[in-house]
């Protein structure tokens, strides 16, 4: 099985993610940006990528180290740093390391973990081995802030979720070849609580020839209370619960759950 969200397993996808419309659209980025100019400390980025949020913490004055097991997210990310200016690079320190086994040699005074690498834990003991290293390198007054989505339970068992649904239509891309994109989900495990996702890639170039590329990896999906039992016994405090990036209060219809958490 894919681990680490397939992102080492196919590492192609890390060019691919900055052209994907609905990520740079994701209004997540302004609110860890805004924890992050508030927080007057060290912030740690679990699971960074591409730096999506992490070079806009950065422009905005956050001293951000980011953490990723994909060498070749952290690589895209290193591309985009050599753009920006040196006081931003300044502010950046880049990590090749697992979310659920890292020593870091310091604390920090906000740990983020934005856009879900969280659910690329599968099992208990990677998502309790992760929050108790997290809770290692926090500061006494540190915060945790975190999303998952909320599950919508007609999604866990659709039986029409098989089927590609195209979810970026057509589009030139910087290079002149013409991407769009599908998901689907190719298998249920409701008894063990994640799916089988394929995000499927058809890149067309100038020639007509069109690559069909699969991104494929299992995710995790959380349940409020789950959630909440697994911070209690890292010894975390919840602070905040929000049902999106808005604040606005977790209810039926939010699309997130975004855990704000202390020790
Ligand atoms: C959906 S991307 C999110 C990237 C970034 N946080 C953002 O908001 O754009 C998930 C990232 O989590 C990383 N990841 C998955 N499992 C990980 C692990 N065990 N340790 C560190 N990073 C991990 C992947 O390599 C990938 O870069």
């Amino acid at each position: 099985m894919d681990k680490y969200g397939g992102y080492t397993s196919h590492p192609h996808t890390a060019d691919m993610y900055d052209l994907v419309p609905a990520y740079v659209r994701r209004t997540d980025r302004d609110f860890y940006v805004r924890y992050c100019r508030e927080a007057r400390g060290r912030i740690l980025e679990l699971g960074c990528g591409t730096g999506r949020v992490l070079i806009p913490a950065a422009r905005a004055g956050a001293a951000v180290t980011g953490l990723d097991v994909a060498e070749s997210m952290l690589s895209r990310c290193r591309d985009k740093l050599r753009e920006e200016p040196q006081e931003v690079r300044d502010r950046v320190t880049l990590v090749h390391g697992d979310m659920t086994d890292f020593d870091l040699g310091g604390k920090f005074k906000l740990v983020i973990i934005p856009f879900r690498p969280f659910q690329h834990l599968l099992a208990t003991d990677e998502q309790l081995a992760c929050l108790r290293c997290i809770n290692r390198h926090l500061d006494a007054d540190g915060k945790l802030v975190f999303d998952v989505f909320q599950v919508d339970l007609n999604m866990v068992c659709d039986p029409h979720a098989a089927e590609e649904v195209e979810d970026v239509s057509e589009y030139e891309i910087p290079d002149g070849r013409r991407l769009r994109r599908s998901g689907r989900v190719a298998a249920f495990h409701r008894a063990e609580q994640y799916n089988d996702v394929e995000l499927i890639y058809y890149v067309t170039s100038a020639d007509g020839t069109t690559e069909r590329i699969v991104h494929a990896f299992p995710l995790r999906y959380f349940f409020r209370y789950e959630i909440e039992h697994l911070l209690a016994r890292c010894g975390f405090k919840i602070i905040e619960l929000f049902g999106d990036f808005d604040k606005s209060p977790l209810t039926d219809g939010s699309p997130e759950m975004i855990f704000v958490a202390g020790n």
